[in-house]
C-alpha cells in the first residue's frame, strides 16, 4: 500500500506588500531583493489573522478540490512554527474549525522542512495501515517572529498556508515513493530566534547567518536529492517536476542546475510568496497543480532544508 496526493488547496493573505513598500521603512531595495533572492512581494496576514485560520482555509480548499468532507478525513498533521498559541496544537484548533470530533491531529515543528516532515509522518501512518486518509497543512505567520527594522531578514519571509489530502492507494507505482529526512542541531546559531516560550516567554525574532545558511543548503539539497534517486533508481532526466522549498532563487537554480534540469521543471512561487516556511511547497505544489502543470503519472520531487538544521527529499508519482 503506498499514500498518494488527492489534492491540494491553499490560501494566502490578502494584503501584499511590495519590496518598493518595505524599502519605504528599511534601507533596501527592490533591485537588491530581487537580485539576492528572487522575491519581489510577499503576502501578509491581517492583523488577527492566525495560522489556524489560514490553515483551516487551506484545509477547506483542499476537501473541496479532492470532493470529501471533515468526516472522510482520519487525521490532520499540520506543520508549522508559528503556532497561534503555546499549545493547543495548530492541527486540533483546524479539526475544530471543521467541525470534526473524529480522528486525531497534532503538530510537526522542523521549520522550513516541516512540510516534507509532516508528508512524511503521515505516509507511514498511511503505509502501516494506521489510518487511510490524512490532511497534511504547512501554514505560517512568519510575519510574527520578523524583526521589521532587520532588512537581513524581514524582506525574505511571507504569510500563507497549503495543504494537500494523502490517502491510501492500491494503485501500481502511484503515490509517495521515498522519502529522507535528516537534522544536525549544531548550526542552532546559524538560524534561530531569539526567544521561546521556556528561555524568554517571548516568540522572539529571526536571526540568520544568511551567508553561511546559503552554505549549508546547497550541499544539504544535493545530498537529500542524490539519496531520493539511488533509492529509487530513477535518473534525474526522470523527474518531471521539482517543487522545491521557496527561501531563495540562487538556492532553487542550484539545485535544477545539478540535476541538469530546464528551469520550466521547476516550480517557482518565491517572486509572489517570498518564504513562508511549512507553507512554502504545499503552497508552490497547489499553484503547479492548479495551472494544470501536474498529470497523472508525472514523477515530482519535493525538497527541502530549514532551521535546525533539518532537510529532506520526497519522490511521489502522482
Ligand atoms: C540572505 C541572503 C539573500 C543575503 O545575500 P548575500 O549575497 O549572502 O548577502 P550578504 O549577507 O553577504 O550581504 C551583502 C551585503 O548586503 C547587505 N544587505 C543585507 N540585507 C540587505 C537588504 N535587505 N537590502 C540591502 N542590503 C542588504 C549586507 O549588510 C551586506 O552589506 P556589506 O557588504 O556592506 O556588509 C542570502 O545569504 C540568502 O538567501 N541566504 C539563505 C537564507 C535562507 O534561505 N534562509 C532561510 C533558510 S530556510
Amino acid at each position: 500500500m503506498r499514500a498518494c496526493i488527492r489534492s491540494t488547496g491553499s490560501y494566502l493573505p490578502a494584503r501584499v506588500v511590495t519590496n518598493a513598500e518595505l524599502s519605504k521603512t528599511v534601507e533596501t531595495s527592490d533591485e537588491w531583493i530581487v537580485q539576492r533572492t528572487g522575491i519581489k512581494q510577499r503576502h501578509i496576514a491581517a492583523e488577527g489573522e492566525l495560522t489556524s485560520h489560514m490553515a483551516t482555509a487551506a484545509a477547506r480548499a483542499a476537501l473541496e478540490n479532492g470532493k470529501l468532507t471533515p468526516a472522510d478525513i482520519d487525521a490532520i498533521v499540520v506543520a508549522t512554527t508559528t503556532p497561534d498559541d503555546t499549545f493547543p496544537a495548530v492541527a486540533v484548533k483546524v479539526q475544530a474549525a471543521l467541525g470534526m470530533t473524529h480522528g486525531f491531529a497534532f503538530d510537526v515543528q522542523a521549520v522550513c522542512s516541516g512540510f516534507v516532515y509532516a508528508l512524511t509522518v503521515a505516509n507511514g501512518m498511511i503505509t502501516s495501515g494506521q489510518v487511510r486518509r490524512v490532511l497534511v497543512i504547512g501554514a505560517e505567520k512568519m510575519s510574527s517572529i520578523l524583526d521589521w527594522n532587520d532588512r537581513i531578514t524581514c524582506v525574505l519571509f511571507g504569510d500563507g498556508a497549503g495543504a494537500a489530502i494523502l490517502e491510501a492507494t492500491e494503485e501500481e507505482g502511484r503515490g509517495i515513493l521515498t522519502t529522507h529526512l535528516h537534522s544536525d542541531g549544531r548550526h542552532r546559531d546559524l538560524l534561530y530566534t531569539n526567544g521561546g516560550v521556556a528561555s524568554t516567554g517571548k516568540a522572539g525574532t529571526i536571526q540568520m547567518q544568511g551567508r553561511e545558511v546559503f552554505k549549508h543548503a546547497v550541499e544539504a539539497l544535493a545530498q537529500v536529492v542524490d539519496e531520493a534517486l539511488a533509492a529509487t533508481g530513477y535518473k534525474p532526466s526522470d523527474i518531471s517536476l521539482l517543487v522545491p522549498h521557496q527561501a531563495n532563487l540562487r538556492i532553487i537554480e542550484g539545485t535544477a542546475k545539478k540535476l541538469d534540469m530546464p528551469m520550466d521543471k521547476v516550480v517557482v512561487t518565491l517572486d509572489r510568496h517570498g518564504n513562508t516556511s511549512a507553507a512554502s511547497i504545499p503552497l508552490a505544489l497547489h499553484d503547479a497543480v492548479s495551472n494544470g502543470r501536474v498529470k497523472r503519472g508525472y514523477l515530482l520531487l519535493l525538497e527541502a532544508m530549514g532551521g535546525g538544521f533539518t532537510w529532506g527529499s520526497l519522490l511521489v508519482r502522482w
